[in-house]
């Protein structure tokens, strides 16, 4: 794993971007794994900046997420398709039959929308680069401590860390979704570059696990040690400086 340390939050937002924007300007029909969360908006941001000011072109691009709540509507505007409209599909120009986020929608047959989300990914011909944060717990995607390496996408429940770092988003304690539908962490290994991002204090113990500790389904984000093509772009607080 190669590791960057940088500053502070903006400068990793920016690094990450412009990782991306030379994959895409490099191969302009690339396939990204896209992350939801805190860690990456600015990230977004900046993509979105580059796209307004130095014209990248997002046209043949396609897109996964990694994960979607099981529960919420598409348009609820906790859920990660809400998410991914707001800070980058609607302002950018990726193709809306580009996409794709794991379908969570309530009743839905979710073992089949499962399947399929793994199918479109391999029809695609596999993820180019995929972009990941961290949980507090180490997990990656969700898959939470415990998760079999050799995972693809599937229902999980959620960890009671995750569900509590979620609160803050909805209204209710009741409304926050306990599962979830993720791509697993062989998913995630068959992506030929991996960009894991991580900043502030509260990762800090995570990241450290992640590079120092022997690798082990206890520790999601390790499994990043078995893959030969990691980045990982860490604040100094993330770092523990
Ligand atoms: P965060 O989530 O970016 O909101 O901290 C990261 C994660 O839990 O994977």
């Amino acid at each position: 794993m190669r590791v960057l340390v940088t500053s502070d939050y903006r400068t990793l937002s920016e690094e990450a971007a412009e990782l991306i924007a030379r994959a895409v300007r490099t191969r302009p029909g690339l396939t990204l794994g896209l992350p939801t969360g805190n860690t990456p908006l600015g990230m977004y941001q900046e993509l979105v900046r580059k796209h307004l000011h130095e014209g990248l072109d997002f046209s043949r691009v396609r897109a996964f997420n990694l994960d979607e709540y099981l529960g919420l509507a598409r348009d609820h505007p906790q859920s990660y398709h809400s998410y991914m409209r707001a800070r980058l599909f609607d302002q950018v120009n990726l193709q809306r039959e580009n996409t794709d986020i794991p379908d969570g929608t309530p009743g839905i047959d979710a073992d089949a929308e499962c399947d399929r989300y793994e199918n479109a990914i391999r029809d695609a011909g596999g993820i180019d680069l995929l972009i990941v944060g961290i949980g507090a717990n180490g997990h990656i995607a969700f898959n939470e401590p415990g998760s079999s390496f050799d995972s693809r996408t599937r229902v999980v429940l959620l960890a009671p860390g995750t569900i509590a770092d979620a609160r803050k988003y909805f209204a209710r304690e009741g409304e926050v979704p306990r599962s979830a539908i993720t791509i697993g962490i062989r998913t995630i290994l068959d992506a030929r570059r991996i960009l894991l991002l991580a900043s502030g204090r509260k990762k800090a113990e995570a990241v450290e696990r992640t590079l120092r500790d022997p690798v082990s389904e206890s520790l999601p984000a390790s499994a990043l040690q078995l893959h030969p093509d990691v980045i990982a772009i860490l604040d100094e607080a993330a770092r523990g400086h």
